[in-house]
């Protein structure tokens, strides 16, 4: 009888893994940068998130591995390709918690980068970790022995991800949608833009990594839209329900900031379900690839979280 494929993906040692490549990026990244930058840096970026995002290119990049070099670990190039998204995800965070953005004092359980280090050095901390993250592409893809041309397709989908027409894009349509009533197609523009386009960039990214055909880099970035979406839907609905000792975060803020959010402009049952619906068209996409269970796993993760 012919024995599974085993999947290599164990969510808690690729999160550690994850872990050892950001000190790694970070050690060689701050080189030369000043002792305060450095700390708020190190601050942002190593508080405990989830690594979802790593962790969705890792899974991306095996999910298109032939069976027998699936169950190999996980090369430092990945590892370090991975956390070049974290550098982006971390960056943003620092800046949306902003006065004059969200105006948050918690993140991941504990005071905000401007709330410890002052606003100055969050702004300008926030400003190095994008260079840093191109940085940990070209790392990355030298490790991995990636020829110019993938080199640099992972980058451009990298900034073109982080940049006006994807993340900061959306970021600004979000702020400009406050206190005023807005439709489920301008959420799914702002959605799709703040938190969408690098979800799906890191599965792209792996999957370009791994050397997979154009038809199954198609099927990855499809499932990163729809989970990316789908994330986002989450995320505002735990604002509502969730508390900060669970999530690490204030609870209320997108209602006391007038955020627009799907439980305020659809209410809490139908933003479930259309979570539910995007993870499953997310799912549908995956069905095909050589090992879709770590992407899979992720998915449902995505739905059933309390933070
Ligand atoms: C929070 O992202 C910002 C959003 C795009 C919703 P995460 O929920 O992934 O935050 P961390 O990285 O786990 O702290
Ligand atoms: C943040 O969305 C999206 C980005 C940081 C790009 P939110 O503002 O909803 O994230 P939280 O709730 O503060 O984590
Ligand atoms: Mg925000
Ligand atoms: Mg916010
Ligand atoms: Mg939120």
């Amino acid at each position: 009888m012919p024995v599974p494929a085993r999947s290599v993906i164990d969510l808690e040692t690729t999160r550690m893994a994850i872990d050892v490549g950001l000190e790694d990026v970070l050690s060689v990244g701050l080189e030369g940068c000043p002792g305060p930058m450095a700390e708020a840096i190190r601050y942002a970026v190593l508080a405990p998130g989830k690594r979802i995002r790593p962790l969705l290119m890792v899974a991306a990049w095996t999910s298109v591995r032939r069976s027998e070099a699936r169950s190999e670990p996980v090369p430092r190039g990945v590892r370090r390709l991975a956390c070049s998204v974290e550098l982006v995800h971390a960056y943003s965070l620092v800046h949306d918690d902003l006065p004059c953005m969200d105006d948050d004092d918690l993140r991941r359980g504990r005071p905000t980068v401007h709330m410890r280090y002052g606003g100055r050095t969050a702004i300008l901390a926030g400003a190095a970790l994008m260079p840093l993250a191109v940085e940990a592409v070209g790392i990355a893809a030298s490790d991995l022995g990636l020829a110019d041309a993938v080199t640099a397709r992972l980058v451009r989908l990298l900034t073109s991800a982080a940049g006006g027409s994807g993340m900061v894009g959306g970021q600004l349509l979000d702020l400009r949608a406050e206190g005023r009533p807005v439709g489920v197609a301008e959420l799914d523009r702002i959605h799709a833009g703040k938190t969408a386009r690098l979800i799906e960039a890191a599965c792209l990214m792996g999957g370009v990594a791994g050397r997979a055909d154009e038809g199954d880099v198609a099927r990855l970035g499809r499932y990163g839209r729809s989970l990316g979406l789908a994330f986002q839907v989450v995320d505002d609905i735990l604002d509502v329900t969730g508390t900060a000792q669970s999530m690490g975060k204030a609870g209320g803020r997108d209602a006391a900031l007038g955020k627009a959010t799907y439980p305020n402009v659809v209410g809490l049952d139908a933003a479930r379900a259309r979570a539910e619906e995007l993870v499953e068209d997310a799912r549908r996409e995956i069905a095909g690839l050589a090992d879709p269970s770590g992407l899979a796993t992720i998915a449902s993760l995505v739905v059933d979280r309390e933070r």
